[in-house]
Formats: structure tokens, sequence, C-alpha cells
């Protein structure tokens, strides 16, 4: 079986090792010559590359390893660039999340004007890593999950409309473990869906059993309607924080009773309950920062002290699993059904062809060929019309540095209330992203 050489750019990600050690558990399946980590951040790379350098050492010393911040280092001779950065990092995060917040907004990573934001900064960072890509490696796909996967899945195809970028979320197939389970299914793999929407902001409208066409949307409507997604299988599974997300799912259900929705829609259907349950002075940000990442980093920094991995805590991120399915989509041609984010192009029949749109793709060798969904629903597509508008201001407002495209798209959020509300925003997220924005004007 060929053996393929990879780069994980945004090394210093939190999810790195746990990413690393669930490639080489699927290496029957997706063998490994090479394994490089690229960051722009030395300091921040080197606690997870010097940990993850004795992992391979210890468990995989038939691959190559290494870690740099030198892009031709690190894009050169490569078939695969899996992308997770997060530029501006977590502090900025976590400026996305209380600049909203103090106006009485949703301020959450990817929904809302801290997302716009965050899309803001991402446009920039992922198009500066296809082209390094295409520079040093004009063969490799990049399978892109960076956030905000919307406004950056827009603004490829706007700028790079034939790199062979795949946009790509985690957050349906986290979805689909929690139906399986609910559905007494040991994997999603037995599930069939069909789904259609928008990144984060969308709708499963069937659901069956693969081997046998068993309907399973009653047994989830069912389940949904009176627990959301919140399933007893999860417990000491899911972190705390994202219980109420799950919970929400049943009010979310009621409102579009015949589809299962995307945990998200909470931020865009209940913005008034999200911001009565936010505390600006202890937002996602720094839960995550005092969670996973000191847990990581502790143990990065606990298995470099001690030079063996051997009693390391790290687990298989076993749910990352999807980004093998889609390496090995591309590279053995395995024809496997996937959700990702594509332009619509006439999938949604009644709906726009240039927006990008996350539907399920037969993915092969020469990438997705995505599968038409129908007509959809006047509610439905009223909110993606609105929600599709947002993301092509943002992208919009970054091509032209166009102050009025990013006021509009903010006004134009369900998160914020007013005209007046978006300009505050706007203006106090411009001087905190100086460095990273674009000048708008
Ligand atoms: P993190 O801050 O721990 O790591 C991101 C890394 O990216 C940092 O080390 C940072 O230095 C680096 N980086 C920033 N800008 C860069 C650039 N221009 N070039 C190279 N490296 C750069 O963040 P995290 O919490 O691990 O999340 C990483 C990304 O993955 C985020 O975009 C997050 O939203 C995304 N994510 C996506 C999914 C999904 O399935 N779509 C799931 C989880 C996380
Ligand atoms: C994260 O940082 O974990 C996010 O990508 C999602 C979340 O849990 O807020």
């Amino acid at each position: 079986m060929k053996k393929h050489s990879v780069v994980i750019a945004g090394g210093g990600s939190t999810f790195t090792p746990e990413i690393i050690l669930m490639l080489l558990s699927e290496e029957g399946r997706f063998p490994l010559s090479e394994l490089k980590l690229y960051d722009n951040d030395a300091e921040r790379q080197a606690i997870v590359g010097n940990a993850c350098a004795i992992i391979m050492k210890e468990r995989a010393p038939h691959v190559k390893f290494s870690f740099t911040t030198d892009p031709k280092e690190a894009f050169t001779g490569v078939d695969f660039v899996m992308a997770h950065i997060r530029v501006g990092k977590y502090e900025m995060r976590s400026l996305d999340e209380k600049i909203p917040l103090k106006y009485g907004c949703v301020g959450q990573e990817t929904c809302g004007a801290g997302g716009m934001a965050y899309g803001m900064r991402s446009i920039g960072g992922v198009l500066e890593i296809i082209d390094y890509m295409e520079k040093y490696s004009p063969n490799a796909w990049m399978l892109n999950y960076s956030n905000p996967a919307a406004i950056v899945a827009e603004a490829c195809r706007r700028l790079k409309p034939n790199s062979k970028v795949l946009n790509i979320c985690d957050m349906p197939v986290g979805i689909e473990d929690i139906m399986a389970s609910i559905c007494g299914l040991k994997s999603r793999k037995e599930m069939q869906v069909r789904y259609f929407g928008l990144n984060h902001f969308g709708w499963w409208t069937s659901i069956i059993e693969k081997s046998t066409g068993r309907d399973l949307m009653p047994i989830l409507k069912e389940f949904v309607s009176k627990n959301g997604y919140l399933h007893p299988s999860m417990e000491g599974h899911v972190d705390a924080d994202w219980h109420s997300t799950y919970e929400k799912a049943r009010d979310i259900l009621a409102v579009s009773p015949n589809f299962m929705p995307n945990t998200y829609f909470k931020y865009y259907l209940f913005p008034d309950y999200v911001v009565s349950h936010s505390d600006i002075n202890y937002t996602r940000t720094d839960m995550v920062r005092d969670g996973r990442e000191k847990r990581v980093f502790g143990e990065c920094k606990r298995i470099t002290e001690a030079g063996t991995a051997k009693d390391s805590t790290f687990e298989v991120g076993g749910h990352a699993t999807y980004i093998v399915d889609l390496a090995c989509a591309i590279s053995n041609n395995t024809g496997e059904r996937m959700l990702l984010i594509v332009p619509n192009n006439g999938s949604i029949i009644n709906f726009d062809p240039t927006a990008m749109v996350e539907i399920p793709c037969i993915v092969g060798c020469n990438g997705p060929e995505p599968l038409v969904m129908g007509e959809i629903p006047r509610f439905n597509k009223g909110l993606m019309e609105q929600q599709v508008a947002v993301e092509k201001l943002v992208v919009d407002a970054w091509i032209e540095g166009s102050y009025l495209k990013m006021w509009q798209a903010i006004s134009m959020s369900r998160t914020v209330p007013s005209v007046e509300v978006a300009k505050k925003i706007l203006d106090e997220l411009i001087e905190a992203n100086k460095k990273y924005w674009p000048e708008l004007k």
C-alpha cells in the first residue's frame, strides 16, 4: 500500500497529539512515510513537537518525524496537508467572545460577530497555507478543518477555485456518533444520512440503517424531543460545558420538527438564552485554556521531561478518524459518502448555486461529487439565506477592505439586534484585530 507524507499545519494545536495517535492507529489503511508539524509560533509548537517526537520514536520509528516553522521544509514532498490553525490563538478567541457579549450579543468561536472576526483573521492564514502547498507540493491535497469553516470555505471558493482543498467539519460527525448511540448502533458508519445546510447550520432530513434500510428518524425524534442529544452514553466522555448545548437541541427540534438539527442553531435561534447563560468574565476560551490546553500542554511537558511516553495519558482522538476517511477516499478512491462543505451548484435546488453548503458527497481520487438534496422548506431556506449573506459579506469585506460590508454582515446576523449595536461591536473588533485584519475603509 502507498505510504503517505503528511504535514499538520497548526502543529502547536491542542488537538495535535491525539490526532497523531489517531493517525498511527489508522496506519493499517493509511500508512505513513513521514509526518511533519508546521506552525508559525515556534515556541508553542515546540511544546507539542518535543513530546510528539518521543511518541513517534517509541511507537512509530518507521515514520520520519519533524517539526518546523520553515514553510519550504514543511510543505516540500507532502501528499496531504491537514490544517487546523487558529489565527490569533486563544488570546483573540477570547476577545471574539467577550466583545459581542459586552453589547448583549452572542460571543462565540464561530457564530455571530465573534465568528466573523475570527473569519477575517483566518482567511489570510488559510490562503497562505494553500500557497505554500501549491508552491512546494503541487499535487498535494489540503484537508482543512480550521474554523470558521463556512467563511474560510467561501474565501477558498472565491479566491482559490482550482485548489485541491477540502473543507470538512467534525460537528456532524460528533452528533452522528451520539445518534448512533441513541439508536443502539455500534458506529455512525452503520447509518446513511441525508443532510443539508451551511457549516454549523444544517439539518438531517433522513437517517436510515445502512444494512437494512430501517428508518431511524422516528427513534431519534422521539428521543431528542425529550432529551435533546443528551444521551447517557456521553457521561464522562463529553465536556460538561457542552451538556446544555446538546440538551437545547430539544427546543431547536420543536421549531423545525421534521429534521434533526445541528446543535449550533442554539446561537441563532436562542441568542437571548445564550447571552443570559454566558459569563463575560469566563467564556468558553477560558474553559478550554483551563481544561484542554492545560491538560495537553502539561502532559506534553511531562513526556518531554521524562524522556518517554510509555505511560502517557493521551488517548487516540477516535472521533477524528473522519480525517483519515477523507484522506483514504482521495488516496484509495474509496467513494466514501461524507458531509463536506462544497459549492451548492444545484444540489439544493431552490438555493443560491454559489453558496458553500454542507451536504453529502461521494469522495474519490478526483475529490467530492455532491449529491442532490432537492428542495428545502421556506423556514430553513430563509434562515440559510440570511446566514449565507452574512458569510459572503464577510468575505467581500476581507477582499475589498470594506467597512460597509463588514458592518452589513454583523447587522444581518440573527445574533445582533440592530445596526447601531453592530457598529459598536465592529468598531471595537477593528481596534482589537489591528494586527490581523486588512484595513477597512
Ligand atoms: P490552538 O490555538 O491550540 O492551535 C492552533 C495553532 O495554530 C497554534 O499553535 C497557532 O500558533 C497556529 N497558527 C495560527 N496561525 C497560524 C498560521 N498562519 N500558520 C500556521 N500556524 C498558525 O487551537 P485549537 O483549539 O487546537 O484549534 C485549532 C483549529 O482547529 C481551530 O481553527 C479550531 O476552530 C479548529 N477545529 C476545527 C474542528 C473541525 O472539525 N472543524 C474541530 C475542532 C477544532
Ligand atoms: C474548542 O475549542 O473545543 C472548540 O473548537 C469547540 C468548543 O468546545 O468550544
